[in-house]
């Protein structure tokens, strides 16, 4: 090597859209990024031998595996990133933590909250530095969303609202299970919108506004079977399809969040809106880069709903990217992740969301399951 930086040695396990992701932030955040470590991409594990060879000499991976024990059991990995479907996080996440890997891992952490507390307490016993990848909260804009309701602007919050939206499954034909379509399979998902996108959204959610206490949800499964690409039968389908709940937050603030797959001409509208005393701030993952904002005590003849534009060099983020006006998009939001993980590990601090802070979102997934299914308010739970 021809620094002084000290080598973070990446085993990346899975390598279909997060394994992408991933390997792009990793690969890129050294360029942009000035910081004590720098990854290396040394072992790249998928279960086919051509397509996983393939995939290492496109990204620059150094060697690959088709099973994932033997990377973690590797004298030369240092941290694993988890870019799996859900069924698989669990039994990674344990084998990773007995190894005494670091690990990140993509989310929703696990199937249910029992797994995902599981993962929580092998990961705090191994004591390595852990991660999960909710990452929109490193979106410029959402980080500035932050900033602004910390800073007191916003004032008292009374309602946060968020959506996710898609229209991909709504076709009956559209089949469950395997390559791409594991997310349809209630086995491999462990839920549907709520653990894919609401997932997302309470997360977001929770980081700007804090806990929630308890929820009521509305769920329904509007194609009830499907054909099944594992089995090769037509099966039930045991994801929600669409959610809704309303909540309650500790701060007294009123909640109400959407998702669906059955919303036509939405392919990935995740939109949040938050209504404080004194202002408002409104976010829309199709227009990333920019924050909008309300201040109340600006002048009433000009006073009115103002849309930032998040590419100064004192915003979150931007100076490390090019000059004012220049947006970036939605692959930096993980480059920012590594960056700040990279750094995190450097201080011996630990980086937020922690496996602890999304078995948080997993506890409020499995309330607004379970109020899905019998109709009434659920108190979140804490399991661990
Ligand atoms: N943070 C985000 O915004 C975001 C976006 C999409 C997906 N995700 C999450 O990332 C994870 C992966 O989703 P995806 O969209 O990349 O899925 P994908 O279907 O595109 O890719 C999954 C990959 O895992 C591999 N794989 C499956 N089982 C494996 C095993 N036993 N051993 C090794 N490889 C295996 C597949 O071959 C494939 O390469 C999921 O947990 C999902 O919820 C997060």
């Amino acid at each position: 090597m021809a620094n002084d930086k000290q080598q973070l040695r990446l085993g990346m396990i899975g390598t279909g859209f997060m394994g992408r992701a991933h390997s792009n932030a990793w690969r890129k955040v050294s360029n942009f990024f000035d910081l004590e470590y720098e990854p290396v991409l040394q072992a790249v594990c998928a279960r086919t031998e051509d397509a996983v060879k393939a995939f290492a000499s496109q990204w620059g991976y150094a060697s690959h595996e088709t099973d994932w024990r033997k990377l973690i059991e590797r004298d030369d990995i240092d941290a694993v990133d988890v870019c799996t479907p859900n069924d698989t996080h669990k039994e990674i996440a344990l084998a990773a933590a007995a190894a005494g890997k670091m690990i990140l891992c993509e989310k929703p952490l696990a199937r249910t909250a029992a797994e995902g507390a599981e993962m929580v307490q092998a990961i705090e016993k191994a004591g390595v530095p852990n991660m999960v990848w909710y990452n929109y909260r490193r979106v410029p804009a959402v980080t500035l969303a932050k900033q602004i309701i910390d800073s007191g602007k916003l004032g008292r919050i009374y309602h946060y609202r968020a959506n996710f939206l898609q229209d991909w499954t709504i076709s009956a034909d559209l089949p469950q299970g395997g390559a791409g379509l594991w997310r349809l399979d209630v086995g491999a998902a462990g839920s549907g919108v709520t653990g894919d996108l609401l997932a997302h959204c309470i997360d977001t959610a929770i980081w700007l506004n804090g806990g929630i206490q308890k929820v009521t949800a509305m769920t329904e499964t509007f194609v009830k079977e499907r054909h099944h690409n594992l089995t090769g039968k037509v099966e039930p389908v045991g994801i929600d399809d669409a959610c809704a709940f309303l909540c309650r937050f500790s701060n007294g603030s009123l909640g109400i969040f959407e998702s669906t797959r059955y919303a036509r001409g939405h392919k990935a509208l995740y939109t949040f809106e938050i209504n404080g005393e004194h202002a408002s701030i409104a976010w829309d993952l199709h227009d990333l880069h920019r924050l909008s904002f309300f201040d109340h005590s600006d002048d009433s003849l000009t006073r009115g709903w103002r849309s930032i534009h998040v590419t100064d060099g004192d915003m979150p983020y931007m100076d490390k990217w090019w000059v004012p006006g220049l947006q970036i998009g939605y692959e930096h939001s993980f480059v920012h992740q590594v960056a700040d993980f990279l750094e995190g590990i450097a201080k011996g601090e630990p980086v937020g969301p922690t496996f602890r802070d999304a078995q948080e979102t997993q506890e409020i997934c499995e309330a607004v399951l379970a109020s899905g299914k019998d109709g009434s308010w659920h108190a979140v739970q804490n399991r661990v």
